[in-house]
């Protein structure tokens, strides 16, 4: 049995960071373990412009703990309005991404794009520029069932997307289903796709079991388990297809708790010690690497990371809670018992 595995330093290709009290309760969670991470842009007010997002950045950096050594690589947000002038300033400021949220689908999405057309001109410079598109991929139509809207939006929105800009990069965010991990191992090197620690591990009975059980509600929402063993074969399968993107996000606790609770699970403060176990269980650690922290600089066009961090076979129980600014926050399985812990950076 393996005791310990040493990695090349990962990178989260998929996290809510939020702003203000928040971000400073968050981000030394995600700065321990990870070297980068692209930053989602659903912020109130959504990170829109160049100068919006660079605004974020040094908020970002300004929070970070003293001596750690994290880059936010950041992201913005597509409306129905981006101009194509906007991407181009993007791309000269160093801004990696944007990220597509249909009008209605998640957190913050109030202000995403109402009709995929009303985008044409900023994705055309995106293709151009070379700027990924993120897509956070699910129909709202209300006729379709919660459940279907991830499958329905890869027929009715991504492969006629694909085909209008066949250059353009695309990842596919958050994938849930068995629909979209055949989808993406099919389609040619300009699609990727992340997959959570949260989807590799439970499937939707963990929303209800022994009752209804908020912190498990995130969107897209947690799917039967056929879909989930086909998640963990294609995060195991050694395909840089697929690579990690925790979409780590924060609520304070009361706010995923009330009546309409918020969705979006917080996995930060263990994030590789949830994928260790999700790989472990499949028997794949070998496999963990690539997925952790080569395949998405690969396809992100930057360098992987020099350095190496530890992780070791280890019991330990997660805390319930948090501090949260003057909240608490509730980290997805909390109180519950990991087999593998986070050990630092590798000495030798
Ligand atoms: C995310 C959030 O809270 O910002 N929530 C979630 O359930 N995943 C938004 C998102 O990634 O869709
Ligand atoms: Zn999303
Ligand atoms: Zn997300």
């Amino acid at each position: 049995m393996v005791d310990s595995l040493t990695l090349t330093r990962p990178d989260d290709w998929h996290l809510h960071l939020r702003d203000g009290v928040a971000l400073r309760a968050v981000l030394p969670h995600t700065a321990r373990q990870f070297a980068r991470a692209i930053v989602m842009p659903n912020l109130q007010p959504p990170v829109t412009t160049t100068a919006l997002a660079l605004a974020y950045k040094r908020r970002i950096v300004e929070a970070a703990p003293d001596g750690a050594r994290f880059e936010p690589l950041m992201t913005l947000y597509l409306t129905d309005r981006t101009a194509p002038d906007e991407i181009r300033r993007a791309r000269e400021a160093g801004i990696v991404a944007v990220k597509l949220y249909p009008a209605g689908a998640t957190t913050n999405s109030d202000a995403g794009v109402t009709d995929i057309r009303k985008t044409f001109a900023a994705l055309e410079a995106m293709q151009r520029e070379g700027l990924r598109l993120l897509v956070h991929g699910e129909v709202t139509d209300p006729a379709v069932d919660v459940f279907d809207r991830e499958a329905v939006f890869i027929e009715r929105v991504l492969d006629p997307l694909r085909r209008d800009f066949p250059a353009l990069k695309v990842v596919f965010e958050h994938i849930t289903t068995q629909d979209a991990a055949q989808y993406v191992a099919a389609a040619g090197a300009n699609l990727a796709a992340t997959i959570t620690a949260h989807h590799l591990l439970y499937n939707r009975n963990a929303l209800f079991k022994g009752g209804l059980r908020p912190h498990w509600y995130c969107l897209p929402v947690l799917k039967r388990e056929t879909h989930r063993q086909a998640l963990l074969r294609a995060a195991t399968s050694g395909s840089p297809k697929f690579f990690l993107g925790t979409d780590s996000a924060p609520h304070a606790a009361h706010l995923k708790e009330q009546a309409c609770g918020c969705a979006g699970c917080y996995t930060a403060l263990a994030a590789l010690e949830l994928y260790a176990q999700a790989f472990d269980e499949a028997g794949a650690l070998d496999r963990l690497e690539g997925f952790a922290s080569f395949f998405g600089a690969d396809f992100y066009g930057l360098p992987r990371n020099a350095d190496r961090i530890v992780l070791k076979r280890e019991t330990w129980t997660l805390p319930e809670a948090l501090p949260f600014g003057e909240h608490v926050l509730a980290p997805l399985a909390g109180g519950e018992t990991l087999s593998w812990r986070f050990a630092g950076e590798a000495t030798s």
